[in-house]
């Protein structure tokens, strides 16, 4: 069965294809469009498909839109109602539901040959779940919370034998997904899309309106939850995106954070109940990017494990619809990897190499090329296999540091235009994970904190954030073998078992999908060596020392 992903309806707009149960290809659309996260979150773009990814998966896998059994459409506007009647002040978000409805036929156009009758609309909360729920092998609960879907903001659920029962759900206008955005855009940042930061930032304040927002947002017996209308500029006031940063922020944002992280805990613990005690939880929607959030669901919850979707936003609901009508036709493959974009050949990249006349050689190891420019200070653009769905850089198209020099974080978030509170994480090797860090283990996709122990911090400065944390991806043999060959180089000259991995990109854009993006990147940034594949194009025999 051949069953292709969409997500369209409110942000990061992607593709995914499912192959006799196997996840084939699986792309956002703003790494070929070059658009951060793929368009604006308005209703007015609920029309535009992601028409690039999904032509991409299809021609990965040899397919044409004919050749498809089903195409996955992750919101069904059949169960929407009017905004007014969910208590959202969006008098345009009829738009919304229009289009989704006419989806079909938008489809048909944008992939000719395909049957308008072939597309199945999924329900948005079953989508996120099904991304999480179908790709552990075992039994798990589910929970999901986002902004919002079509008139719910979460669903409680478990999966067992690969089949969903719902056990709860939030209607709007309640969302912890929509507190967060409003946050979001009071301190000055975007909404939809600059969650992270305010996460970040929670941890340079102290949470003094916890006792506020206890009484404004608390869960409730039934497994849902109430969040009141908040007047934020009572507490702080608002601020422009050029605006100062006051501790005012930071104390907002750390108390609405650690609410949020109560919440959520009340939320696990009422699904482990009711769920009969089911051992795995797994999670998907935009709040399970909150990492924070995450680390203590998995520390303090009931749960002996906790998997979080890597494409945990709405991105990733392209293929959970996928996965979701798949299973209805036979079994699922569990997730194998985030590394499920595109790639290219050795023989490709050469050819890039010399169509832009750069200076470059192959190396009898790209790994000890890469930690030899590492462990001199140098900074690495690591372009290796396919690109990564979801929004965290896995060692695919990763920019890499070194860790031990408190200024990587400096020079880093210079380098990619970044604000200087916002922490930069390390990646780590599995099996020397436990002697530098405490929590979540293993963390393959970044999407925990854990806590550095005392006597590394020093040695580590650039990945360890003012709250004594980092957000670590433990790097495993078997499924990165040259991550891991890097990693063991690296310690081999330097004893520090952990590099410094943030997302290749510079300020505002997607992260590098293609080889050429690479280069440009490496011609327009202070990078000391471009890591292409097994070839190596060092900043010093191109441009000369120019520094
Ligand atoms: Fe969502």
């Amino acid at each position: 069965m051949r069953v292709l992903g969409i997500n369209a309806i409110f942000h990061d707009p992607a593709a995914a294809l499912v192959v006799d149960g196997r996840v084939v290809a699986a792309a956002e659309e703003e790494r070929f469009s070059r658009r951060k996260h793929g368009k604006r979150p308005v209703p007015f773009s609920a029309w535009e498909l992601p028409e690039l990814a999904a032509a991409w998966c299809l021609a990965e896998a040899g397919l044409k839109p004919g050749d498809l059994d089903a195409v996955a459409y992750s919101f069904d506007p059949g169960l929407s109602r009017d905004a007014e009647s969910l208590g959202l002040d969006d008098p345009w978000d009829h738009l919304r539901v229009d289009y989704a409805r006419r989806a079909p036929q938008f489809l048909a156009g944008a992939l000719p040959g395909l049957d308008p009758e072939q597309v199945r609309f999924v329900p948005h909360h079953v989508a996120h779940a099904a991304s999480a729920g179908l790709s552990v092998p075992e039994d798990s609960a589910v929970l999901v919370l986002d902004g919002r879907g079509e008139v719910a903001s979460h669903l409680a659920g478990v999966y067992r034998d690969g089949q969903l029962t719902t056990l709860a759900s939030q209607e709007l206008p309640h969302s912890l997904g929509l507190l967060y955005e409003d946050l979001t855009r009071h301190l000055g940042f975007l909404h939809s899309s600059d969650e992270y930061k305010v996460m970040a930032l929670a941890s340079y304040g102290r949470p003094k309106y916890l006792d506020l927002l206890r009484e404004w947002v608390h869960a409730d017996e039934d497994g849902g939850f109430t969040v009141e209308r908040i007047e934020w500029a009572a507490l702080a006031k608002a601020r422009t995106a050029d605006g100062e940063m006051t501790d005012d922020h930071a104390d907002l944002a750390s108390s609405v954070q650690v609410r949020l992280e109560e919440v959520l805990l009340d939320l696990a613990r009422w699904t482990y109940e009711a769920s009969g005690g089911v051992k795995t939880l797994t999670m998907a929607g935009g709040t399970a990017l909150n990492c924070v959030a995450n680390a203590r669901i998995a520390a303090e919850g009931p749960f002996d494990r906790v998997w979080v979707q890597p494409a945990a936003g709405d991105s990733g609901t392209a293929l959970g619809a996928a996965l979701s009508v798949a299973r209805a036709g036979g079994t699922v493959a569990p997730f194998a990897g985030a590394d499920l974009g595109r790639g290219w050949s050795d023989e490709q990249l050469e050819a890039e190499l010399k169509r832009a006349a750069l200076p470059y050689s192959r190396p009898p190891s790209i790994a000890a090329e890469a930690a030899r420019v590492l462990a001199g200070n140098g900074i690495v653009a690591w372009y290796q296999g396919r690109s990564e769905y979801g929004p965290r850089a896995l060692g695919h198209r990763s920019l890499l540091a070194h860790p031990g020099d408190a200024d990587t974080q400096t020079r880093m978030n210079d380098v990619k235009g970044r604000e200087q509170f916002r922490p930069i994480a390390p990646m780590v090797r599995a099996e020397r994970f436990a002697d530098i860090f405490e929590g979540v283990y293993p963390s393959p996709y970044m999407l925990f904190v854990h806590k550095v122990k005392p006597e590394w911090k020093d040695r580590i400065p650039a990945v360890t954030h003012v709250d004594g944390t980092a957000r670590v991806q433990t790097v495993h043999n078997e499924t990165e073998p040259l991550v891991a060959a890097m990693l063991a180089e690296f310690e081999q000259l330097t004893g520090l078992p952990v590099v410094v991995n943030t997302s290749l990109n510079t300020a505002g854009r997607p992260m590098v999908d293609t080889p050429r993006e690479a280069m440009e990147l490496f011609g327009s940034a202070p990078v000391d060596l471009l890591a292409l594949g097994p070839f190596a194009v060092h900043r010093a025999s191109t441009f000369g020392d120019g520094r």
